[in-house]
């Protein structure tokens, strides 16, 4: 058990000597480690090979040292698991050919036995956990409403026109088809728990684009029965990392997360205030800071390092995650001035 580690002990709220970071897509295609092996495999294989999968979650880890590593994977496994083929065209994203819109092409899910599906997953825990020797593993999955999203729309889509149809002219669908997603990913996150993982992250991307009744009908519950559902022998922390966590962090502590991740667009400081302190926070700054200089990520790092100090429970991370074209060496500015941060008068 990694119990004494910075990422974890922040998560459990308790004091630190410093504030722990890992970064949403620390793994990907602006290290050149990954696209040396990305050129060689397609991203889906690369996820299904335990062996790859483990390599590229460590590749972070030993060039920037992060206090945390998150398993290489994607959220999109889930749906794959339940029979729904996918593909990634360049340029494009995740693509399912046969979107689920009807009736019919709902009853082609099958939950039964779809977690065993994502074993690749499992043993690439397994691997990595080998080699991170005291460095927490975050394992994850898709909250249902974002990973619906693309099952519906078939792509990635900016307004999400398909399925916000779907919400208002055939709920029930929608809720059968999420009741999968949230079947599967229960006993997903279950066994990436038994394989090792220390924490796990639920991501809710797109609760951005939701209503306030929308999210409360479509994301909170699901998540919220996702968390109870856990068989977590281990009490493993449990983050929930939601874009339009601005508005919807106060129905977020609801859940049973012990640490909300926030987006860019709220007040960290005015979050820890209206936020238990029970539950810890995670974020938020914007991931375009890393196009920023160097000292400017410096000073921006340190200013909100020193404001954070008087609170535990405290994890630094961006608000989204990382674009392909960001500059490893500002990356490495990022995590360095969080892992040395002094703050003035304690040197
Ligand atoms: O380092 C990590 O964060 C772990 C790995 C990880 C990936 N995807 C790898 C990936 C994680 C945690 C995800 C989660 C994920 N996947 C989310 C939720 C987080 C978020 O970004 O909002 C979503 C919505 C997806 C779905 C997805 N996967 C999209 C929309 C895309 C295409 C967009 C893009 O960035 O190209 C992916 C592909 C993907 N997932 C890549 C990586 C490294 C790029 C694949 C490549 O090499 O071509």
């Amino acid at each position: 058990m990694l119990n004494q580690s910075l990422f974890i002990k922040a998560c459990r709220g308790e004091r630190v000597e410093r504030a722990p970071i890992w970064i949403m897509r620390q793994a990907g295609r602006y290290l050149p480690e990954y696209r040396a092996l990305r050129d060689k495999y397609d991203f889906i294989s690369m996820c299904q090979t335990p062996e790859i999968a483990s390599e590229i979650t460590l590749q972070p880890i030993r060039r920037f040292g992060m206090d945390a590593a998150i398993i290489f994977s994607d959220i999109l496994v889930t749906p794959q698991a339940l029979g729904c083929p996918l593909r990634f065209q360049e340029g494009v994203g995740p693509i399912f050919d046969q979107p689920i819109r009807s009736e019919a092409d709902a009853q082609k899910l099958n939950s039964s036995a779809a977690a065993d599906r994502l074993d690749y997953v499992y043993q690439a825990i397994r691997l990595t956990k080998q080699e991170l020797g005291s460095t927490p593993l975050i394992g994850f999955a898709g909250a249902p409403f974002t990973v619906a999203a693309y099952l519906v729309e078939g792509r990635l889509s900016k307004n999400l026109h398909t399925i916000k149809q779907m919400m208002y002219q055939n709920p029930e669908l929608l809720h059968t088809i999420m009741k999968h997603l949230e079947d599967v990913s229960v006993e997903y996150l279950n066994r990436q728990i038994m394989a090792g993982a220390d924490a796990i992250q639920i991501f809710e991307s797109w609760a951005h684009a939701l209503s306030w009744d929308q999210f409360h009908e479509f994301s909170l519950p699901y998540i919220q029965r996702i968390i109870r559902k856990l068989d977590n022998p281990h009490k493993v922390p449990v983050i929930v990392f939601a874009r339009g966590s601005s508005l919807f962090a106060p129905s977020l502590t609801q859940t049973g997360a012990n640490v909300l991740g926030l987006d860019w667009n709220c007040s960290l400081q005015n979050m820890r205030e209206s936020i238990p302190n029970s539950i810890a926070l995670q974020g938020n700054f914007d991931p375009h800071l890393m196009y920023a200089s160097i000292p400017t990520i410096q000073k921006t790092v340190s200013q909100t390092l020193t404001a954070m100090q008087k609170h535990s429970g405290y994890i630094v991370n961006l608000g989204h995650g990382l674009l392909p074209d960001m500059n490893p060496d500002h990356v490495a500015a990022f995590v360095q001035t969080v892992q040395t941060f002094c703050p003035t008068g304690q040197a």
